[in-house]
């Protein structure tokens, strides 16, 4: 079911300083700033040759990540993103194993215009897993 893995998204308390460091110290390319206010999120990519990180700071009052950074407000991993292929069934699969599915059980537009679900940290082991279609 699942095929690669995407990204990590990371919730920092400044984006830009959090960019300014993995570039200047660890060397990354780092993106400019996007905001999705649809997801009240800011987002930088860091492209890696395998893989992305996804530095996330709340774009606005409504930010779904608002609680979580004032929970940890020093920044903490926020989710993974693992892609599938077939997102219908891989739903299927999940609601017959009892995997409870964040906001409902219809995938919605994530941040690369692609479908996503996530599925509750409770029922993987307190990580939260984003599925996003290939
Ligand atoms: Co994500």
């Amino acid at each position: 079911m699942i095929t690669k893995f995407n990204h990590v998204a990371i919730v920092v308390p400044e984006l830009d300083t959090a960019a300014k460091k993995y570039k200047d110290i660890l060397g990354a390319k780092v993106s400019s700033p996007l905001n999705y206010s649809e997801h009240g999120v800011s987002v930088v990519f860091i492209e890696l040759d395998n893989t992305k990180i996804e530095l996330m700071h709340p774009y606005g009052d409504e930010s779904p990540i608002k609680n979580f950074l004032e929970k940890n407000s020093g920044g903490a991993i926020h989710h993974i993103c693992l892609e599938v292929r077939d997102m219908k069934a891989a739903c299927e699969k999940l609601k017959l194993n009892g995997v409870r599915i964040l906001g409902g059980e219809e995938p919605k537009n994530g941040a690369h215009n692609k479908p996503v679900i996530f599925l509750h940290p409770k029922d993987f082991y307190g990580t939260l897993i984003e599925l996003q279609q290939e």
